[in-house]
C-alpha cells in the first residue's frame, strides 16, 4: 500500500489497541438497537436483499407525495433510487411533524458567540411550527427573487438558524444549494459559482469569530469581480445577492438591482409557501470538496436516497429519541453540518442545537458550558477538537456538571486511542458510548459505526459498517486483503446516499471513484480490518490531507502558492501533527533573484489564505534551492514527508535526479 506517513504511524499505532468496551447495559435496554445480534440480523437483511430492506424503509420512513417505481437502477457508476418516486425534503422535515406532538418541540436551538462571559451570546429556539413558518416564508422571498426549481444558489453564511432556514427554504422550492464554509476566501466564492453557475447568493454582513467580524458580504463582493485568466467575470451567472444583517456593519455598500436586504425582502411575503414535489432522483445539494488536483469537486446528492440516509443514521447512530438534546458541533459548511446538523435530526423530529462560536472563545469550557447549560445529551464532535481540549487540561471540563450526556460521537479523521479515552473518561463520566463514524462528503452519511446499544468498541476503530453498506480492504491489485493487512478501503455496492457525481463532469466522477478498483467505489482511504472484523481507518493514501478533520488537497495549495508571483515551484506534503493530525509543510523555489525572507514566508501564508482560506495556510513553508525530482521531472514526494517530519530519508533514492539536493533540504530544515 502507498500509504503516507501518517498513515502508516497510525497502523502502528493502533496495532496494539486491544480494550473492548461493551455498551452499558442500561443503554442497551432502551436502545432502538439493542444487541450485536439484532444488528446483524438486519445487516444480514440490508446486504442480501437491499432492494426489499431499502423498499421497505423508505415507506415507512419517508413521506411521499408520489410512489416510486423501482428500487434501485443501477448502471456502474450510476445509481438511481426510488426511480419514479417524488417527495420534498422540506415536508419531510417540518410539514410531517406539525399536527404531531413534535410540532411545539424545539427543532433549532441556537447560541451566538458570547462577547465574554458575563455578555452571553444571543439566544434562539425554533419549534417545529415556527421554523416551517420562518422557511415558508424565507421559500416565498426566494422565489419573489426569481429562484426556481433546478436554479443553484450559494449560501454563504454563519452558524446562524438562518442558514439552516435558508437551506430548508432552497429544498422547498427544489432549488439546488451549494453551503461555502463562511472560511473560505472571496476566490472560492467565486470558483464555486463558476462551477455551479449559480444564480443567487445568500449571505450575511458579517459573521463573528473569536470577537472578529468576518466580513462576508464584502468577500462575495470581491467574488464577483473576480475574473478568469480571459478576463471574464468568472461568477456572472449570479442575477442576485440577499444579505442578512448579523454584524450590524455600517456603510455596507449595496449594489441597486442586485443587493437586497434578508428582513426587508421578508417582510414582503407571507407564509403561506406551497412545496415543490421533487423527483427521487432531482439533485438536492453540491457541497465542493479537496480532491487530489488542483480543482476542488463538486459532489452532488439527490432527493429520496440521501434524505432517507440521513434520517435513519441520525435514529440508529445516536440512538436519537423525543427527549434528546442533540449537538453536533460541525459548521453547517461541511457535510456533517448538512446531514447531521440540519435533514438528519429534523427528519427525525428531534432537537438539534447549533452553536456559532469557537470552542475556545472567551474561555476553553465554552463548549462544558453549553453542556450544562442546555442539558444537551448527545455530543457529536472532531478529534482534533478532542484533542485540543485535552491539551487545555481537564480542569475546564471539571467546573461544570456533563450529566446530561449519555452519547459521544467523533467524525472527521482517525481518533488515536489516548483521545478516545480522554473523551470517555473526562467527558463522557465513564458511562456514555462512543460512535466514532467514518464516513465522507461522497458517501453523504455515516458508513462504518458503532450503534452505541449494539456494538462493542475499541478505542480508534469505527468498527462495523452501517445497513447496506459492503466495505471491503483490498490491495492494489484489488484482491482482498487478508485481516489484519492495511490495504485500500472500498464500497463494493451502492447505497441510497452515495453521490450521483460531480456536477458537470461524469467522466471525472468515474475516473476518480469508480476505476481505481473494478466494479468498486474507491474511498480513497487506508484501512485494516482485524480479527473480528472491525474496520481500522488509517487515513488518506492520495495527495489529500486531513488538517484538523478538513479535507485540503496538496495540489490546491501548490497551485496557489505557484501563482504568486516570485514562486517558481511548490509542493505540499504532510506532517504528522499532535493536534492537528496533519500539519500542511509547503517547499517552495523562488524565481531568480528572489531571495527568501520571514516577510516573503509571511506573504504566501496570506497568500493562500487569499486564494483558498485560512484552513488551507501552510503550517510551515520551506525554502529550497531545488525540489527533489526523478529522472522524468516527477517531484519525489515521499522523500519530501519525510523531509517534513524530520525523519531518517529511507527507501529507494536511486531515481533521484540530484542528490545533492536531498542533502541541501535536509540541512535547511535543521535550521
Ligand atoms: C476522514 C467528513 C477516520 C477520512 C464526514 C475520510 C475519518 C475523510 C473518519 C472525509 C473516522 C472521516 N475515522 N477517518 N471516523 N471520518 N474521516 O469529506 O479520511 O470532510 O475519507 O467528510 O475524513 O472527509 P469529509
Amino acid at each position: 500500500m502507498t500509504a503516507n506517513s501518517n498513515a502508516s504511524a497510525g497502523i502502528l499505532s493502533v496495532l496494539h489497541e486491544t480494550r473492548l468496551f461493551s455498551p452499558p447495559p442500561e443503554f442497551s435496554a432502551t436502545a432502538h438497537i439493542k444487541s450485536l445480534d439484532h444488528y446483524r440480523e438486519l445487516y444480514r437483511q440490508s446486504v442480501e436483499s437491499p432492494e426489499k430492506f431499502w423498499g421497505r424503509q423508505a415507506e415507512a420512513e419517508l413521506v411521499w407525495s408520489k410512489r416510486w417505481d423501482e428500487v434501485l437502477q443501477w448502471e456502474e457508476p450510476f445509481a438511481r433510487w426510488f426511480v419514479g418516486g417524488q417527495l420534498n425534503v422540506s415536508v419531510n422535515c417540518l410539514d410531517r411533524h406539525l399536527g404531531t406532538p413534535a410540532a411545539n418541540r424545539a427543532a433549532l436551538i441556537w447560541e451566538g458567540e458570547p462577547a465574554s462571559d458575563d455578555k452571553p451570546g444571543e439566544e434562539r429556539t425554533l419549534t417545529y411550527q415556527q421554523l416551517h413558518h420562518e422557511v415558508c416564508r424565507f421559500a416565498n422571498v426566494l422565489k419573489r427573487n426569481g429562484l426556481k426549481a433546478g436554479d443553484r444558489v450559494i449560501i454563504y453564511l454563519p452558524m446562524v438558524p438562518e442558514a439552516a432556514i435558508a437551506m430548508l427554504a432552497c429544498t422547498r422550492i427544489g432549488a439546488i444549494h451549494s453551503v461555502v464554509f463562511g472560511g473560505f476566501s472571496a476566490q472560492s466564492v467565486a470558483d464555486r459559482i463558476h462551477d455551479s453557475t449559480a444564480k443567487m447568493v445568500l449571505t450575511a454582513d458579517g459573521g463573528f469569530r473569536r470577537g472578529a467580524v468576518v466580513a462576508l458580504k464584502r468577500n462575495v463582493d470581491d467574488a464577483l469581480k473576480l475574473t478568469d485568466s480571459h478576463g471574464n467575470l468568472l461568477a456572472q451567472t449570479v442575477e442576485k445577492v440577499i444579505v442578512l444583517r448579523r454584524a450590524a456593519l455600517e456603510a455596507l455598500p449595496m449594489e441597486p438591482g442586485r443587493d437586497v436586504w434578508w428582513h426587508e425582502e421578508l417582510s414582503k411575503v407571507d407564509a403561506h409557501c406551497p412545496a415543490e414535489p421533487m423527483d427521487s432522483e432531482a439533485p438536492l445539494f453540491i457541497l465542493y470538496t479537496s480532491g487530489s488536483t488542483g480543482k476542488p469537486k463538486g459532489i452532488f446528492h439527490t432527493t429520496g436516497g440521501y434524505l432517507l440516509g440521513a434520517k435513519l443514521t441520525s435514529r440508529y447512530v445516536f440512538d436519537l429519541r423525543d427527549t434528546d438534546v442533540y449537538w453536533c458541533t460541525a459548521d453547517v459548511g461541511w457535510v456533517t453540518g448538512h446531514t447531521y446538523v440540519v435533514y438528519g435530526p429534523l427528519a427525525n423530529g428531534a432537537t438539534s442545537f447549533m452553536y456559532e462560536g469557537a470552542p475556545n472563545h472567551p474561555e476553553p469550557d465554552r463548549f462544558w458550558r453549553i453542556v450544562e447549560k442546555y442539558g444537551i445529551t448527545i455530543l457529536y464532535t472532531a478529534p482534533t477538537a478532542i484533542r485540543a481540549f485535552m491539551k487545555w487540561g481537564e480542569a475546564w471540563p471539571r467546573k461544570h456538571d456533563l450529566s446530561s450526556l449519555r452519547l459521544l460521537g467523533t467524525v472527521g479523521e482517525p481518533i488515536n486511542p489516548e483521545a478516545w479515552m480522554w473523551y470517555h473518561k473526562i467527558i463522557g463520566g465513564a458511562r456514555c458510548p462512543i460512535v466514532d463514524t467514518w464516513w465522507q462528503t461522497e458517501t453523504g452519511t455515516i458508513m462504518i459505526t458503532p450503534l452505541p446499544g449494539a456494538t462493542p468498541t475499541k478505542p480508534g476503530s469505527a468498527t462495523l459498517p452501517f445497513f447496506g453498506v459492503v466495505p471491503e480492504v483490498v490491495d492494489d491489485q484489488c484482491q482482498p486483503v487478508p485481516r489484519n493487512t492495511g490495504g485500500k478501503l472500498v464500497i463494493r455496492k451502492p447505497w441510497p446516499s452515495m453521490l450521483r457525481g460531480l456536477w458537470g463532469d461524469p467522466r471525472r466522477y468515474e475516473q476518480v471513484y469508480w476505476s481505481d478498483v473494478r466494479g468498486s467505489y474507491f474511498t480513497g482511504d487506508g484501512c485494516r480490518q482485524d480479527e473480528d472484523g472491525y474496520f481500522w481507518i488509517v487515513g488518506r493514501i492520495d495527495d489529500v490531507l486531513n488538517v484538523a478533520g478538513h479535507r485540503i488537497g496538496t495540489a490546491e495549495v501548490e497551485s496557489a502558492l505557484v501563482s504568486y508571483p516570485s514562486v517558481a515551484e511548490a509542493a505540499v506534503v504532510g506532517r504528522p501533527d499532535e493536534m492537528k493530525g496533519q500539519a500542511l509543510v509547503a517547499f517552495v523555489t523562488l524565481k531568480t533573484g528572489v531571495r527568501p525572507s520571514p516577510d516573503l514566508r509571511q506573504q504566501l501564508r496570506d497568500h493562500v489564505a487569499k486564494e483558498i482560506g485560512a484552513i488551507a495556510k501552510p503550517d510551515d513553508i520551506r525554502f529550497a534551492e531545488a525540489l527533489p525530482k526523478t529522472r522524468s521531472g516527477k517531484i519525489m514526494r515521499r522523500l519530501l514527508k519525510q523531509v517534513a517530519a524530520g525523519t531518517e530519508i529511507k527507501g529507494d533514492t536511486t531515481t533521484l535526479e540530484d542528490l545533492n539536493v536531498l542533502a541541501r533540504l535536509t540541512a535547511s530544515s535543521d535550521e
